[in-house]
């Protein structure tokens, strides 16, 4: 089977089996992906933010897919993470799911952003869902600031630049805290162009390393610090 033939395999698969679920009286997998939690996490404002980011009101091109966004979330609660690191900030919509979940654990994300336009866009959208106390974005190259960042972190998600993660790796691996995770996008989409760092994190006598993917395309590499 080709790869495209495969992907669509894969694809109509995966949506036969949410059907059937939601047929049965279950939930498809986005219905469970949804957020339905009554905690402040999800208040009206970051609903519709969000809502607004989907459904293109608000410039969206470059973010994850919710499903993505939802596992983010989810990670941050499974960690109970209270410092956390985005590489890529574009304009916030998976800082958001983040930044949300850190309602909630009590903690805060730094994430970095090389366009100005964005960095600035991005801020406005923290400040409009409430979250601007939670997440700070500073505007510059990730691989000059993280060198400069002082901490450690409980969760670092690296999603600018696609090809250079061995460099990050380099000087994030230090700044990750022992129970830490990494979480890579694009590892099924981007495979070849990140496999230098893929045969690091999955060859690492301290790490656990998996690939997973919720839609079926862009894919997480999932690496555990141990
Ligand atoms: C895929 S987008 C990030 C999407 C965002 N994480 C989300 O899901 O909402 C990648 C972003 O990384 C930024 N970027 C690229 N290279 C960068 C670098 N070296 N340092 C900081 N940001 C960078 C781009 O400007 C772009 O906005």
């Amino acid at each position: 089977m080709t790869s495209m033939k495969r992907r669509e395999f894969v694809q109509k698969s995966a949506s036969a089996l949410g059907l059937l679920a939601a047929m049965q009286g279950g939930h498809s997998l986005i219905e469970a992906a949804e957020p339905t939690g009554a905690t402040s996490e999800w208040n009206e404002a970051r609903k519709q933010i969000l809502d607004e980011m989907e459904s293109g009101r608000r410039r969206s091109g470059l973010s994850v897919p919710r499903e993505d966004g939802r596992f983010l979330n989810l990670l941050v609660h499974m960690l109970q993470a209270k410092n956390v690191l985005e590489l890529g900030t574009f304009i916030g919509y998976s800082a958001i799911h983040m930044g949300a979940a850190l309602e909630v654990t009590d903690g805060q994300l730094t994430t970095i952003e090389i366009e100005r336009e964005r960095v600035l866009e991005a801020r406005e959208n923290f400040k409009s869902a409430g979250l601007d106390n939670r997440i700070t974005c500073i505007e510059g190259d990730a691989h000059q600031v993280t060198r400069e960042l002082d901490g450690k972190f409980d969760l670092i998600f690296m999603d600018a630049e696609k090809g250079n993660e061995v460099d990050y790796f380099k000087v994030l691996f230090p700044k990750l805290n022992n129970g830490g995770v990494i979480a890579l996008h694009n590892a099924i989409r981007f495979k070849g162009a990140m496999q230098p760092y893929l045969d690091i994190v999955f060859n690492h006598d301290q790490l656990i390393s998996v690939i997973l993917s919720l839609t079926m395309d862009d894919g997480f590499a999932v690496t555990y610090k141990k």
